[in-house]
């Protein structure tokens, strides 16, 4: 299906609204940006833009979250990749917002205050829906055209991401254009078995992914690690201590399920480094005990997991194995992705952490594929629509 892109478009003089993801990692002790990888990629479609006058906007973090933060920082880091001034306007939908909107010249840019302080982005839509929100209301006779950058946030269905879309010209920026180009020739080339390197801290969104990649053949093994990996050991019965995350006994249920109805798609670590006082210890799984802090895996996982790896057709690893930023406890995320980089395989590297973990082992030239994007590469993998996408689909059909 066909989307259009900023080549369709005189971009001159016109006012954009340019809807990227600058959800960062934030530290939760300093409340300080702590991966600006996203923040540098946005710069792609803002300089293609540099004869209009662009309004950026982004979400960051969740409600209630330590990294639900305003737009400050994200502002000043975004001007120093850029070298050009940004605007910081403290305000989403309200008259500030609208009023610096109406001042803009062109060659400006504004950053306007994450989406999620608007209730309305914090919900998913019906297209149609999410035309008539508060948000689309207010703001969408301010823009010329919608350009959807956003890839990492594709499957969510909030007002911006499918709701400016409906009710003005809407296209593709750079990052979603090559996402959408390279996962398409990659998933007709990709060949089994297919491994699935699963991490990171989104444990919810992942089960729920995870069924969907097994039954559509985009995962034949999954080695877990990360958060993730933690619940199956509890769903094993080997780690015994609550682990003390948000619907804990829903994830170790859902994963118990999932482990019966294939018992031999999953892999768990079955050993693991701790931080004892920035001391790293390793461990066998069942040795662990209640406090204890997980910050890598340990050399018999690696081993296993890395072996597994080496007899794939297609590997796809998302969310980082470790806190590999840690001094001491980089050895498991560097020793998998050299794995990942030295198979024969087609590879796909996903999220922000990872792609910043590549580059500091100078790992990125070898990979087929390396997205910053986390849940939502994953449900492209499972051949799930995604709502931006679809709703990039309807503008370039409607506008013939
Ligand atoms: C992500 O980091 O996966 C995206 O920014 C989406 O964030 P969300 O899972 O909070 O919607």
């Amino acid at each position: 299906m066909k989307i259009l892109t900023l080549d369709d478009f005189d971009l001159r003089g016109k006012t954009i609204l340019l809807r990227v993801d600058m959800n960062c990692p934030i530290d939760p002790a300093t409340n300080e940006i702590s991966g600006t990888k996203r923040i540098e990629e946005a710069t792609e479609t803002i300089n293609a833009l540099k004869d209009s006058k662009v309004v950026v906007v982004s979400h960051q973090g969740r409600v209630g979250n330590k990294d639900y933060i305003g737009m400050t920082e994200h502002a000043k880091i975004l001007e120093q990749f850029l070298g050009r001034p940004v605007k910081y306007v403290e305000d989403v939908i309200g008259a500030l917002a609208q009023s610096e909107i109406k001042k803009m010249k062109n060659g400006d840019i504004i950053l306007l205050d994450n989406l999620r302080f608007c209730a309305e982005e914090n919900y998913e839509f019906s297209p149609e829906e999410a035309a008539n929100t508060i948000m689309v209301k207010r703001l969408g006779d301010l823009f010329d055209l919608c350009v959807l950058d956003s890839f990492p946030s594709a499957h969510r269905a909030h007002p911006s991401l499918v709701g400016f879309s409906h009710v003005i010209p809407a296209c593709a920026g750079k990052i979603v254009e090559r996402e959408v180009k390279k996962l398409e020739e990659i998933l007709t080339v990709a060949k089994a078995p297919h491994v699935v390197v699963l991490g990171g801290s989104k444990v919810t969104d992942r089960l729920e992914a995870i069924k969907m990649l097994i039954k559509r053949g985009r995962a034949d093994q999954i080695l877990l690690t990360g958060l993730i990996g933690n619940v199956f050991l509890r769903a094993q019965g080997r780690v015994k201590y609550p682990l003390g995350i948000k619907g804990e006994d829903d994830a170790v249920s859902k994963a118990h399920a999932l482990m019966g109805e294939y018992p031999d798609v999953f892999f768990t670590p079955v050993d693991v480094a701790i931080n004892n006082n920035g001391q790293r210890i390793e461990l066998d799984v069942r040795e662990l005990n209640k406090g204890d802090q997980i910050y890598d895996l340990g050399p018999k996982t690696i081993e296993h997991y890395s072996k597994i790896i080496s007899g794939a057709g297609t590997v796809f690893i998302s969310g980082p194995p470790g806190f590999f930023e840690k001094e001491g406890f980089s050895y498991g995320t560097k020793a998998l992705l050299e794995a990942v980089a030295n198979s024969m395989a087609t590879t796909i590297v996903s999220g922000g952490h990872l792609t910043s973990a590549l580059k500091k082992y100078g790992l990125a030239e070898k990979i087929t594929h390396i997205s910053t994007a986390g849940g939502a590469l994953v449900l492209y993998l499972t051949g799930e629509k995604l709502p931006m996408i679809q709703s990039l689909e309807a503008a370039a059909k409607r506008s013939g």
